[in-house]
């Protein structure tokens, strides 16, 4: 057991960020496995529980950064095994230059340092060098529905809440499964199963800048509509 177990629920939620930087420290089997049953608790539609999770380290994972790193340079457009939708537009574009912008400035790089900038993307392609990559699937004959993204969506902020509540550090991310054939391969992942998402993990790393960044958040009053309230 490590972390805090007793840390209240806001305490977690409020305090999670996205985590891009890690100790060289190894994190023990036994606490992701605590990581997941708490994970594992969160709700599905039927109580069908699509997902696997095919978690990640040592040498393997080098060889998927290895993998993912050579692809990227080589030009190989990416093979996501989900829609990715049109590039972000409008406010949505501006939340994600935002976010963009604050993770840039506490690293210092400028908007022009085109070497720099393309450091931080392959850093994101290495899972950000954490000792740890938790490959999020599902089961494929439950792809016809979007049950199912839902449902893996809902147990992976569930994990990475659960993972910061025992002092580890996790970041969801993209970039992690652009190249799913590399992932597919290194991690024996079966062709019946669909790669949804990567998660990066490990103990954070107090004195990398970008950790730091506490990203923005609309407020209630402009996501949420109160219908027959007083
Ligand atoms: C579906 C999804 C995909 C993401 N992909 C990436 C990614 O590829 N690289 C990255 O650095 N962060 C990625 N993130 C992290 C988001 O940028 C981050 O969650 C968001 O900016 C809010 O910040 P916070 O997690 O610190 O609250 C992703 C998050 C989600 C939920």
């Amino acid at each position: 057991m490590s972390g805090n177990p007793d840390m209240a629920y806001d305490e977690v939620v409020m305090g999670r960020r996205s985590i891009r930087g890690y100790l060289d420290k190894p994190v023990p089997q036994a606490v992701i496995e605590e990581v997941l049953t708490l994970a594992m608790r969160s709700p599905t539609s039927m109580n069908t529980q699509p997902w696997h999770f095919h978690v990640i380290t040592g040498e393997p994972l080098d060889r998927i950064r290895k993998g993912n790193t050579e692809r990227i340079l080589a030009g190989e457009p990416d093979s996501r095994e989900f829609r990715r939708g049109e590039p972000f537009a409008g406010v949505h574009r501006e939340r994600q230059i935002g976010v963009a912008k604050q993770l840039f400035g506490a690293m210092g790089i400028e908007r022009d340092d085109k070497e720099k900038r393309q450091d931080w993307v392959l850093r994101g392609f290495r899972q950000f060098d954490a000792p740890v990559c938790v490959i999020v699937t599902y089961d494929r004959e439950l792809s016809g529905s979007d049950d199912t993204p839902f449902d893996c969506g809902a147990v992976t902020t569930a994990l990475v809440n659960a993972a910061w509540s025992r002092g580890l550090g996790c970041v969801i991310n993209s970039q992690g499964i652009m190249q799913s054939p590399v992932v597919r391969e290194h991690a024996g992942i079966p062709d019946d199963q669909v790669i949804m998402k990567a998660v990066a993990m490990g103990w954070p790393d107090e004195s990398f800048p970008a950790n730091a960044v506490v990203s923005e958040r609309k407020p209630v009053a402009e996501a949420a509509r109160f219908v027959g309230f007083e």
